[in-house]
This record gives structure tokens, sequence and C-alpha cells, in this order.
């Protein structure tokens, strides 16, 4: 008998690469299959540490509303932006990361060649039409060697990806529900934004677009 070739992961799983930088990339509906659950997720984190819209240092409010999972969780009040084991609005501690959300973002991480990601903190944003997140940078994490990986799910939205610097012109890219994007190594640092979500109606989702960012912050 002889023994069957090891299938290779990757091509089983029929994985469409958007490949836009050498160290950016989006996987086309890799989280397509998991999205009740991942809604479920939601759902569950939601209702324990509600969406809220966070105060910026300038004291506007940010039109995307905001929760967390995982040990630590991003805020943003008058004093600053950074990460938080405690939720300011209940005292209590982020609500765990649903494993899903963690082996998802490990699986994908994995397949553009970064092993062993292990998320530690997931930033849920909930975009309404017309609500968008201007360029920024996400810096506020310890070891910048550990990829972004961010899930949409809902409204497609026009992604924003600059340079390393705010007045490079970013070039911009579609994310549809089930896309997950993976960026690091040499665009660990770079600017990125989504333009105003159009108003529109997602079949699962509803009038809304769901964005998880997962990432490594201690
Ligand atoms: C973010 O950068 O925190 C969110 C980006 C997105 O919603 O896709
Ligand atoms: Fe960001």
């Amino acid at each position: 008998m002889h023994n069957k070739p090891q299938a290779d992961k990757n091509f089983m799983k029929n994985i469409v690469l958007d490949k836009f930088s050498n160290h950016s990339i989006i996987l086309r509906g890799f989280a397509v299959n998991l999205d009740d659950q991942l809604l479920v997720g939601i759902n569950n984190v939601a209702g324990k540490s509600n969406f809220r819209h966070m105060k910026t240092p300038n004291g506007s409010f940010m039109s995307a509303a905001m929760t967390n999972c995982g040990e630590y969780g991003w805020i943003s009040d008058k004093s600053g932006y950074r990460y938080e084991k405690i939720d300011p609005q209940n005292n209590k501690p982020w609500p765990h990361m649903p494993l899903i959300f963690k082996t998802l973002a490990r699986d994908a991480a994995d397949i553009v060649g970064y092993t062993n990601f292990e998320s530690d903190a997931c930033l849920i944003n909930r975009y309404s039409p017309k609500t968008s997140m201007s360029l920024h940078q996400d810096k506020d994490e310890r070891d910048f060697s550990q990829p972004i990986v961010s899930v949409s799910l809902g409204l497609t939205v026009m992604f924003m990806f600059g340079g390393l610097t705010r007045n490079e012109k970013p070039i911009t890219k579609e994310l549809y529900h089930g896309d997950v994007l993976v960026w690091g190594g040499p665009d660990r640092l770079r600017f990125h934004g989504v333009r105003p979500l159009k108003k529109a109606r997602h079949p699962l989702v509803g009038a809304v677009r769901l964005n998880l960012t997962l990432r490594r912050a201690n």
C-alpha cells in the first residue's frame, strides 16, 4: 500500500488570497462558514460589556461603537489611547475571548506566515451607515512583531491602507462579509481606516458592519 500524499491544508480549504503588499493579505471569505458562531460570540460579549461610543482625547466621540473581549481591551478617553484589563463602564474584566475568535486569528495568521499568533485582545467595532474610522496606526501594543488580524462581518466597506506616514495616499480595498485581513512585519504600522459605510442591509448581520480586530496587546 502506498501512503497517500498529505493534502496541503490550504489547498484543501481553497483559500483565495488577495495579497496587496508582501505583508498585507486579505483571505477572502475565510470566516464565512463561521459567521453564525462569530455573531453568537459577539452578542455574548456585548451582553456583558456593552457597545459604546468612546471619547477621544480631543473630546469628541468615536463614530463606531466599540467593545472588547480577551485579557486586554483597547480604550480611548480624555487621557488617551491604551489597553486596560478592566472595562471602565462596569469595572469588571473584559469578557473572555470566545475560542472561535482566537482560533480563527491563529489560523489566518498562520496561513500568511505568522506562526503561533496568540491574541490577547479583541476590539469589536460596530459601524452603522455613514460611520467611518479615520486613518490611524495601531501602535498601543507592546510587540510590533505580532501581526494584526481583522475580520469583517456584515456590510461591505472600503478599507483604506496607507503608508508609514500619514500623508502617503492610501490604496483602497473592499472588505466583504467573511473576509479576514492580516498585516504585519514591515506593514505593521501602516496607517489604515475605513470610509463611511454605505446604507444597505446584510441578510444575516442587518444594517451594520462588524469588525473584529485581534491583536497581541501585551
Ligand atoms: C480598526 O482599525 O480598528 C478597524 C478597521 C476596520 O474596521 O476594518
Ligand atoms: Fe486600527
